[in-house]
């Protein structure tokens, strides 16, 4: 990959200002070659080339890592351990040796077929902010239940997300929340085409600023970063940010399609 478009792009995405969006790439276990990580992370670097004022982080799957200097990168996980008779596991301190920045912990695909329960996402967030990554938790109910038939929320969050939260964020100290940002990801919108509504969004920021004021204080709470992952397109990217209020968003299948990831990110740099 060219260097100096690699550094360009570094200089012009380096700083962690609360201000900036924050848009994470959840490519999960996509593609399938390198080679089309290739192409992906080609076309990612020239259209990043002059936007400002967001944070893009790609997340691709472990092998892919190493190979593309000059992004801002996450994993997908990491296990809690930093070292040893751990077959298959990837520790964060070796993810934070090849110059990843992130990871993402807690998916629901992670509870879903790998059995992660609050228990473990707690021990890897500490592990992972020992290692000095920022992690971005997801959280999410697993039904649509505390919406009503027409889709306005009924006042009542899943008491899920709130055991998710306190349950994930049970070893973290007031200090260290600066380096987690928060993904709202109603399970029922992930990869369904059915994204919240910015109203969902919007009542589920507050609820998680709630839960983290209860913990850690007011000032905490204000500056926690809140992203929105589910079902995001070029066409509800903005509306989240605008009306549901949240700092960024972790995208899913349109990270995929690299067409439809620059022009969210387009779109997010223009109009927000
Ligand atoms: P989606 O996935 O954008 O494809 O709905 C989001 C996610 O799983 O993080």
């Amino acid at each position: 990959m060219g260097m100096a478009a690699s550094e360009k792009h570094e200089t012009c995405n380096m700083k962690h200002e609360t201000s900036e969006k924050l848009i994470v790439a959840n490519w999960k276990m996509n593609p399938q070659t390198f080679k089309e990580a290739e192409r992906l992370f080609q076309k990612v670097q020239e259209a990043l080339d002059g936007i400002s004022g967001i944070l893009v982080v790609l997340c691709p799957p472990f092998p892919y890592l190493k190979c593309f200097k000059g992004f801002r990168l996450g994993a997908q996980d990491c296990f809690w351990e930093q070292g040893g008779a751990y077959t298959g596991a990837v520790s964060p301190a070796m993810l934070q040796d090849i110059g990843c920045e992130y990871v993402i912990i807690g998916h629901s695909e992670r509870k879903q077929y790998f059995g992660e329960t609050d228990e473990i996402i707690s021990k890897k967030i500490f592990a992972a902010l020992k290692a000095g990554l920022q992690v971005v938790l997801c959280v999410g109910e697993d039904s649509r239940d505390s919406f009503d038939g027409s889709g306005r929320w009924t006042g009542e969050l899943d008491p899920k997300i709130k055991e998710q939260l306190v349950g994930a964020l049970s070893d973290v100290k007031k200090s260290q929340i600066k380096n987690i940002a928060v993904a709202y990801e109603p399970v029922w919108a992930i990869g369904t085409g059915h994204p919240a509504t910015t109203d969902d969004v919007l009542s589920a920021k507050i609820f998680i600023k709630k839960i983290v004021g209860d913990l850690y204080g007011r000032r905490v709470a204000e500056r926690v970063r809140i992203l929105y992952g589910g079902s995001t397109n070029r066409k509800n990217a903005v509306s989240f940010v605008k009306d549901g209020g949240v700092d960024g968003l972790l995208v899913g299948g349109s990270s995929l399609d690299i067409d439809e990831f620059i022009a969210m990110i387009r779109s997010i740099h223009e109009n927000t």
